[in-house]
């Protein structure tokens, strides 16, 4: 059985120089492909909502459905780190429920760490389930589930104000025990000071290359989902295409009567 990455292996990548590859994942199918593919941590990300359930934001999300997919991509993989995404008001109105519910993500989910989004109005938060025993990942820069507050989905950190902040909580993370920080949608000029600053790993998205490690949604990594492509997305892939080329064909030999054929018959 292989050796499950662990906070403490991730950390030492950033020591070794080497590169962290995290990706999202949903289900067990693509949570094994991606293990096998190597990847680091594989992020059940509240972006299910999005990709998955086809909502136009991640704020429907419910624990329930996190707790859902978090279990069948553990039950997956077998060597990377799988970290589950706390949804939108699963953590904010108190430490009592973001425990419960991060409870809830490693104990029935089979998550090895958790995420949530914010700086310093979280740093209690992240203490607290750092304290508990629960590995727990940052998310700065634009994070969306405040997407209202920042009126949409903009890059975030341009101004010297905003940046110093950012800078700020991350510190204030890392000092809280956060063992990584996803920094989402920031200049590469500020995500490099960041990560030169921490001692923890940050991984980015639309955050430039000089981040210690790397995110993308599976669904544009693999160009499964082709209706938006923000700027930061390389589509690896054109599984869009295969899927609509393999199921016309399918469609056109079901049709047609070519399949099934004798081979795919039982006497
Ligand atoms: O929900 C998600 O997939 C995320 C990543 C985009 C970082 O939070």
């Amino acid at each position: 059985m292989a050796q499950r990455h662990t906070i403490q292996s991730i950390r030492d990548l950033k020591t070794r120089g080497e590169k962290i590859a995290m990706v999202t994942a949903y289900d067990a199918t693509f949570a094994r492909l991606f293990d096998e593919a190597g990847a680091d941590m594989l992020l059940v990300g509240d972006s299910l909502g999005m990709v998955i359930q086809g909502l136009d934001s991640t704020l429907p999300v419910t624990m329930d459905h996190m707790v859902y997919h978090t279990r069948a991509v553990a039950r997956g993989s077998q060597k990377a780190l799988v970290v589950g995404d706390m949804p939108f008001m699963s953590y904010q109105s108190s430490i009592e429920l973001a425990m419960l519910n991060a409870g809830r993500l490693m104990a029935e989910g089979g998550a090895g760490a958790v995420k949530l989004e914010g700086g310093e109005r979280v740093v209690p938060t992240v203490k607290a389930l750092v304290d508990a025993g629960i590995p727990t990942m940052g998310h700065l820069g634009l994070t969306p589930q405040s997407v209202h507050t920042l009126s949409g989905f903009k890059v975030q950190g341009r101004n010297e104000k905003q940046a110093a902040r950012l800078i700020e909580d991350a510190l204030l993370l890392e000092d809280a025990g956060a063992f990584a920080i996803v920094l989402e949608t920031i200049p590469l000029e500020l995500a490099k000071t960041v990560s030169e600053r921490l001692s923890v790993p940050t991984i980015g998205i639309g955050a430039g290359p000089h981040c210690d490690g790397q995110v993308l949604v599976c669904y544009d990594l693999l160009g499964l989902y082709d209706q938006i492509s923000p700027k930061f997305v390389k589509r690896f892939g054109d599984l869009a295409t295969a899927t609509r080329e393999a199921t016309r064909a399918y469609v056109q030999e079901v049709k047609g009567g070519a399949f099934p054929a004798d081979e795919h018959s039982f006497r």
